[in-house]
């Protein structure tokens, strides 16, 4: 596979559980190292630098939030300032900053743990987290996968309202061509560890490559079709 990202774009890879879609992510932030290939970043090789330093300038959002447990917020949201050497003050900062803007603020949620957040407010430290070094790009696993449909569309419209504040760059990891509509710039779908259509979204839905494209296009219009039905035999 071959792609670009813009700053400041977002491309929404999407395709079948097992294609090939987080080991994508886990190539671009140097979790698995590519057997040929590079991965590029401005003018930088990220196989010219240890990958530790690497990691640092991206932002990894997962699924599960991935928070450590036994940390509370705001050390888990500091965790790369403190590893770049941020004085107190900028990190304290960064910190308040970064938890308005996700919505929980510092006074209630910096010194509680993990256990005491609802998955949609982990998944908001996770997000708060992977901004926190200021990085060029964020990285996004299905980090809406296990949210309630309120949830997700809550975190959905901060995640879009963070990214024109903040500007960066992000690849969005999907298997709901619905949430790839209303993040992507770019769409670019995945079969069999191949990227077999890329393109803006009204280009996929004019002209779908195949009928793996077409059958993921198709299926929040189903869903929507269905649930329309549920309504409607119920007279609602
Ligand atoms: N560490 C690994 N070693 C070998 N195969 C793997 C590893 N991780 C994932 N795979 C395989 O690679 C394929 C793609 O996996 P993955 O990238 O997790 O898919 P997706 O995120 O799109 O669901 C799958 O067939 C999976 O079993
Ligand atoms: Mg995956």
């Amino acid at each position: 596979m071959s792609f670009d990202l813009a700053s400041g774009e977002t491309l929404a890879l999407i395709g079948h559980s097992g294609c090939g879609k987080t080991t994508t992510l886990k190539m671009l932030n140097r979790l698995i190292e590519p057997d040929e290939g590079e991965v590029r970043l401005g003018g930088l090789n990220a196989h010219d630098m240890p990958a530790h330093e690497w990691r640092r300038r991206i932002g990894f959002v997962i699924q599960s939030a991935g928070l450590f447990p036994h940390r509370t917020v705001r050390e888990n949201v500091l965790v790369t300032p403190r590893l770049l050497g941020w004085a107190d003050a900028r990190q304290e900062r960064k910190l308040r900053e970064l938890l308005s803007m996700v919505g929980l603020p510092a006074e209630t949620y910096a010194e509680r743990y993990p256990a005491a957040l609802s998955g949609g407010e982990r998944q908001r430290v996770g997000l708060a987290r992977a901004l926190a070094g200021e990085p060029d790009i964020i990285l996004m696993d299905e980090p809406f996968a296990a949210l309630d449909p309120l949830t997700r569309t809550g975190l959905i419209d901060d995640i879009a309202r963070l990214k024109s504040e903040l500007g960066f760059a992000s690849v969005l990891v999907t298997h709901d061509f619905a949430e790839a509509l209303r993040l992507g710039d770019r769409v670019a779908v995945m079969d069999g560890g191949r990227i077999i259509q890329k393109g803006a979204p009204a280009e996929l839905i004019a002209s779908p490559a195949n009928d793996t494209v077409r059958d993921l296009l198709a299926a929040p219009r189903q869903l929507a079709e269905t649930v329309g039905k549920a309504f409607g035999d119920q007279g609602g």
